[in-house]
């Protein structure tokens, strides 16, 4: 921090589809904390669902009234006391559940499914978040960054591709999959993006908003793209010799996506459900009992298995910023949440200092 600033602009979500922005304090670190100049905060579907409409959100979800933003990413100006292993300079993605560190969903590195409600705290939802000049972060919530990923793929580590990227591992892709994805978000593209690059031999694509279905399209990451229908099952089967995807991910959290997911999967297939909220309705015996098939949750990711992919994004050369369709400076940060609740993008970006 070169001069040391005493306020920052701030980002908070009011509930009614707008943003205030505040001018705040910048946070001192103090014992094991550090603080960043957040370089790169990107929006989620999470957020405009259970936020940034309406304050919906329970448990994990509930919004405490703090500086938005879940997935940021930036360089560290100042250290607290008892930092061990991270500098100033140094760049780092924030994991975004601060856990209590000593349970044992923490000890596995899930922070996400941390059991502590005094200790488990996450960054935009319960404790101060990236959609402002400067983020207190605690030293254990850190990733590095490597020189070769931008701020922008900082950012998308921390929640979308680090999602699909466990969610993938959970399932399992070789050289034998197709993989059907439904719900191209921002989320459903890292998993395409990833998909390739963990060896799927073709990757089908649905979605219901042709801006989407436009953006899957010109990124190149799909075989084939379908708009959401009630034939989508027979159209999957069509691309796949008569028998269905060997794996399916959703990631709409939309009933109608979610049961073509199912159907649409093979016998002794695996489905992962990663889009949240509403419902789904399917026949068990015929759907999945019958044909052998499995469905898995799968929530966030762990601090390890982040590591693990920030090391892959390296190897693979490749970048989660190229679905990053609009940047915004934190002023305009209004306009940004309002582009993505319109769904007329690909991933959207705030990018609050170049400190
Ligand atoms: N499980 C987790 O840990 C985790 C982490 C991050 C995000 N999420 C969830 O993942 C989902 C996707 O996140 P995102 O940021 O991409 O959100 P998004 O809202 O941008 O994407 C959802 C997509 O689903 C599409 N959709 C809606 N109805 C559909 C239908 N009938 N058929 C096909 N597609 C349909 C929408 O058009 C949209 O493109 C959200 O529900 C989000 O809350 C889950
Ligand atoms: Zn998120
Ligand atoms: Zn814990």
């Amino acid at each position: 921090m070169s001069t040391s600033p005493k306020r920052m602009a701030a980002a908070y979500l009011p509930g009614n589809s707008t943003v205030e922005l505040r001018e705040v304090p910048v946070p001192k670190p103090g014992h094991g904390e550090v603080l960043l100049a957040v370089r790169a905060s990107t929006i989620c579907g999470s957020d405009i669902r259970a936020i940034y409409r309406e304050h919906l959100g329970k448990g994990p979800e509930g919004y405490q009234g703090v500086i938005a933003g879940h997935e940021p990413a930036g360089r560290i100006v100042a250290l607290g006391p008892g930092c061990r292993r991270y500098k100033v300079g140094d760049r780092a993605i924030v994991y975004h559940i601060s856990g209590c560190g000593l349970c044992n969903d923490c000890r596995r590195g899930y922070m996400i499914s941390c059991t502590s409600s005094e200790f488990r705290r996450a960054y935009g939802w319960q404790r101060d978040g990236g959609m402002a000049e400067y983020l207190l972060a605690e030293e254990k919530d850190l990733i590095h960054l490597p020189d070769s990923l931008t701020y922008l793929d900082g950012a998308q580590v921390a929640c979308g591709f680090g999602t699909v990227y466990e969610a993938l591992q959970k399932i399992g892709i070789d050289g034998n999959h197709t993989v059907l994805i439904t719900g191209l978000g921002p989320v459903g593209l890292a998993a395409a993006a990833l998909g390739r690059k963990l060896g799927a031999e073709k990757i089908l694509g649905i979605d219901i908003s042709p801006e989407r279905l436009h953006l899957a399209r010109k990124l190149e990451l799909f075989d084939a793209v379908l708009a959401s229908g009630p034939n989508n099952v027979s159209e999957v089967l069509d691309q796949t010799g008569g028998h269905g995807v060997e794996r399916a991910i959703d990631c709409s959290g939309n009933a109608e996506a979610r049961a073509t997911a199912i159907r649409a999967t093979r016998k002794w297939g695996k489905i992962a459900m990663v889009g949240e909220g509403g419902s789904v309705s399917f026949n068990p015996s015929p759907d999945i009992i019958h044909d052998q098939k499995t469905i898995l949750g799968s929530w966030v990711t762990s601090t390890w298995l982040m590591e693990e992919l920030v090391e892959r994004l390296v190897r693979w050369n490749l970048h989660p910023e190229q679905i990053v369709t609009h940047r915004f400076p934190l002023a305009k940060t209004s306009e940004a949440y309002a582009l993505m609740a319109s769904g007329q993008c690909g991933k959207v970006a705030v990018c609050p200092t170049s400190d």
